[in-house]
């Protein structure tokens, strides 16, 4: 398993973790469950209508945090949009539930991929392990 594909798998096995965004001077922060490796990329899904959507299109820097097992992972970066129909389809089959929500063709659902990212490992009992993407 590369380093990014045990981010995804933490995230998919913590299944809840939290996505701060900026809203000009104001941090906002909110429960997440997507995430997805696609093509070497990391994505992660919601919808062009929610604030999260406008607020990361003024400022895609992000910060997710989840817990799980024991350790806690902090991975901080950078969105970017991606349209291509294949990527939706992916999310959409790796998490079916999003079906009665979204569709790859509903103008709504967006994909956004982490560009470049500092993902940290943390516990309690061991030294942090961090590394960049
Ligand atoms: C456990 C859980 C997981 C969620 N996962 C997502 C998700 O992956 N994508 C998403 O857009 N909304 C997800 N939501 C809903 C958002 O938290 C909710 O729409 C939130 O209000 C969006 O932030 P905003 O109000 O700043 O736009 C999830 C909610 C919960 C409770």
């Amino acid at each position: 398993m590369n380093k990014l594909e045990k981010v995804c798998a933490f995230l998919d096995a913590a299944k809840t973790y939290y996505l701060a965004t900026t809203e000009g001077d104001q941090p906002r922060v909110r429960p997440f469950g997507t995430a997805l490796l696609y093509d070497g990329k990391l994505y992660i899904q919601t919808g062009k209508i929610k604030n999260v959507s406008r607020q990361i299109a003024s400022n895609p820097k992000v910060e997710i945090c989840a817990f799980q097992g024991g350790k806690w992972l902090r991975l901080a970066g950078e969105l970017a949009n991606d349209d291509s129909r294949e990527v939706k389809e992916a999310m959409l089959e790796k998490m079916p539930g999003l079906k009665g929500m979204y569709s790859a063709d509903d103008g709504n659902m967006q994909m956004l991929a982490f560009v470049h990212g500092t993902a940290t490992f943390s516990s309690f009992t061991e030294a942090p392990e961090t590394f960049s993407f």
